[in-house]
């Protein structure tokens, strides 16, 4: 099977959260089991200047106002197709916002391009290639199967997954003209949506299959709750639906073999944890001591629950822990976690920004990561944390509940137990979460055997891959 994976980030070439880590890694798993994947993604600045020997392979005249070319090329181990279009992708800023901190106006276009090169490509753009299955990832991806329902008996398949529903495309109706699709895509069984032209809602309305980053997540959003709105239209395709659940590269973020720690370790050499933590001190200017350090890696957003944290910073170093935070997103957050800073001062630090390394050596030196979300489609921290004996605290929604196991008394009687899962998403329930870490923290053989099988937890991509090379599979079978 031959899949085109079509995304707006991709880890290592440009990445804002998650997706590009799933975009990175997911490819180069699928090769694994037999399915080659070649992956389309916009040739922003940063990703052009960092490639090698790339050569054009296809041209377009005139694409949303201007011209582009395809690029071929091969980065760590990733075949790639990139979108260069200078007069979409060659700005300043980063993939969405522009460098004042707004979304760029015209990102209906920007991403419309992508998806409608996606469709050409899925149709031969390329010479040579002819993808069985195209793939488009969240709404940035979404129009692809879109154009290619416009294109004609002879097209690939489709599947798309949704990385996150909060984040659907909607653009003003008056867009709809632009776009260059068919009077009849103007509709509810089309891009409609509720007046607007909504990006994702015509993907998932498109697309022959429909995937999500976990099994509990898909079960969420067919509810009022947890679909945004997609509730009703998720509910009349639940049997095109399913949940897979994301891995990690497990190669990029192995403790035994990090460049970025100060010191590797693996389940046998768990001793050496405690340097990293010295380290970690030392980065944050903590008091250096044995008490519990909890920290965050996260965009600082609602979605994420850090609101709660916030106001709960003042009870954690109550309680004799010390909180390390990394991370950047709404002023409003940001302001809250420094100022908490400034008051605890050698027991609680902050780095507001986005830094790679920077959490390599978090998983590798917390205690505990805190992931407070109020819903969470995968998340990947925690599967990072378990990996590196970082235990995790997580609220108990989406893929955070798929992949941690509460230490509850049966989980701990029978040595299964990888972290601490509380509910509901509220300052008193994650006191309380904090309160059963101190308690497993203070018994140390405990805390060592739950780090052990936290970190034997399988969090790669192997079993994950195997379940999207089937769906695949099954796609290329109901080929008409
Ligand atoms: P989401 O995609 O919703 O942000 P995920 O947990 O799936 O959540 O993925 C977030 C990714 O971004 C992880 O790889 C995480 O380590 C990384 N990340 C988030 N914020 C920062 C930051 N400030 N510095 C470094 N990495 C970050
Ligand atoms: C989204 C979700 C996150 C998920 C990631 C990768 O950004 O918020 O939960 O892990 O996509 O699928």
């Amino acid at each position: 099977t031959s899949v085109l994976s079509v995304a707006s980030e991709v880890f290592p070439l440009i990445k804002t959260g998650g997706l590009a880590d799933v975009a990175g890694a997911l490819p180069l798993a699928l090769g694994q089991v037999g399915v080659e994947v070649t992956t389309l993604l916009p040739a922003y600045p940063s990703v052009l200047s960092g490639l090698e020997g790339a050569s054009a392979v296809a041209a377009i005249d005139d694409l949303f106002g201007g011209p582009a070319r395809v690029l071929r090329a091969e980065v760590a181990g990733l075949a790639l197709l990139l979108l260069d279009a200078p007069h979409l992708f060659d700005r300043p800023g980063g993939p969405y916002v522009g460098a004042n901190g707004y979304d760029h106006p015209d990102n209906w276009a920007r991403f419309a391009a992508l998806g409608r090169v996606g469709a050409l490509v899925g149709t031969g753009l390329v010479p040579g290639y002819r993808p069985d299955i195209v793939h488009a990832h969240d709404w940035q991806a979404a129009l692809a199967p879109v154009y290619l329902e416009h294109l004609g008996a002879d097209r690939p398949r489709t599947a798309i997954t949704i990385h996150n529903l909060a984040f659907q495309g909607a653009f003003p109706q008056t867009i709809f003209a632009g776009l260059g699709l068919p009077p009849e895509a103007w509709g509810v069984d089309g891009v409609e949506y509720y007046g607007s032209v909504g990006f994702l809602k015509g993907g998932l309305r498109a697309s022959d299959r429909i995937t999500t980053v976990s099994p509990n997540y898909a079960r969420e959003i067919l509810t009022a709750e947890g679909g945004m709105g997609l509730d009703g239209l998720l509910r009349g395709r639940e049997d095109r639906l399913s949940g897979i659940v994301n891995g990690i590269d497990v190669a990029t973020w192995d403790p035994d073999r990090d460049p970025h720690v100060a010191a590797t370790f693996d389940r046998d050499t768990l001793f050496r944890r405690v340097l990293n933590k010295r380290a970690l001190e030392a980065e944050f200017a903590l008091e250096e001591d044995d008490t519990p350090l909890l920290a965050v890696v996260s965009r600082l957003t609602w979605q994420k629950g850090l609101d709660i944290l916030a106001e709960s910073c003042d009870e954690i170093v109550a309680s004799g822990c010390r909180l390390a935070v990394v991370g950047s997103g709404d002023r409003l957050l940001e302001g809250a976690f420094l100022s908490a800073a400034a008051r605890h001062s050698g027991r609680m630090g902050v780095r507001i920004g986005y830094d790679e390394v920077l959490s390599h050596k978090v998983q590798a030196g917390a205690d505990a990561l805190l992931v407070p979300s109020r819903f969470e489609p995968c998340g990947l921290t925690q599967l990072y944390a378990l990996r590196y004996g970082c235990m995790p605290v997580v609220s108990r929604v989406g893929g955070l509940a798929d992949t941690v196991i509460d230490a509850n008394f049966a989980a701990q009687t029978a040595g299964v137990a990888t972290g601490i899962i509380f509910a509901p998403v509220t300052r008193e329930a994650l006191m309380e979460g904090v309160q059963r870490l101190l308690t497993l923290y203070a018994d140390a053989p405990l805390w060592r055997d739950m780090q052990r099988t936290a970190m034997a937890s399988d969090v790669s991509w192997t079993a994950s891959a195997r379940r999207y090379a089937d769906l695949y599979q099954s796609l290329v079978e109901e080929r008409p």
